[in-house]
C-alpha cells in the first residue's frame, strides 16, 4: 500500500478509537478502548519516526514541519503516559482523553493537510508503495508483540 495512504488510513483507526471512547457508556470500557488507542498512536509513530521523518527531515521545505511533527509526537506521549497513570478508577481520564484527542487531531490535520499533500508531490508513485511496503512490515512485525504484552 502506497505510504501516504497507509498513514491516512492509520488516522482513521485513531479518530475511530476517540469515537468509540466518547460514546462508551462506563469506564472499563473507557479504560480498554484507551488501551487499544495507545497501542495504537505508539506504533504509528513509530512508523512514522522510523520510516517517514528521517527520510524528509534533509529535504528542502520540510524541515520545520519534520521537527514540529517530532515535539507533536512527544508530546502526545506524554499525555498517554499522564492517563496510563492515572488511578484505574479516575473519572478524569474522559476529560483528559478528551484534551490528547484535541492535540492529537492537530497534528493528524497537520500532517494531512500540509505534511502528506507535499509528499505526494516530492515522491513517485513506486517510492510511495515501497516506502509503505517497509512500514507495514514494520507494523505486521510489532503488533503480536504488542498484543502479547497486553494479554
Ligand atoms: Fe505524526
Ligand atoms: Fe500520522
Amino acid at each position: 500500500m502506497d505510504a501516504v495512504f497507509l498513514l491516512q488510513a492509520d488516522h482513521q483507526t485513531i479518530r475511530n478509537y476517540f469515537e468509540r471512547i466518547r460514546a462508551a457508556e462506563h469506564l472499563k470500557d473507557v479504560r480498554a478502548l484507551f488501551q487499544g488507542l495507545r497501542d495504537e498512536l505508539n506504533l504509528h509513530t513509530r512508523v512514522e519516526e522510523t520510516f517517514f521523518y528521517p527520510l524528509f527531515r534533509s529535504r528542502r521545505g520540510f524541515e520545520t514541519l519534520v521537527d514540529e511533527s517530532y515535539q507533536d509526537h512527544q508530546e502526545i506521549r506524554d499525555i498517554l503516559t499522564e492517563i496510563d497513570d492515572m488511578p484505574a478508577r479516575s473519572t478524569e481520564i474522559v476529560d483528559r482523553i478528551l484534551s490528547l484527542q484535541h492535540r492529537v487531531d492537530l497534528h493528524l490535520q497537520k500532517e494531512e493537510t500540509d505534511f502528506l499533500a507535499r509528499v505526494r508531490d516530492a515522491c513517485t508513485p513506486d517510492e510511495l508503495e515501497e516506502l509503505g511496503r517497509q512500514m507495514e512490515e514494520m507494523k505486521n512485525h510489532e503488533r503480536p508483540r504488542i498484543h502479547q504484552e497486553a494479554a
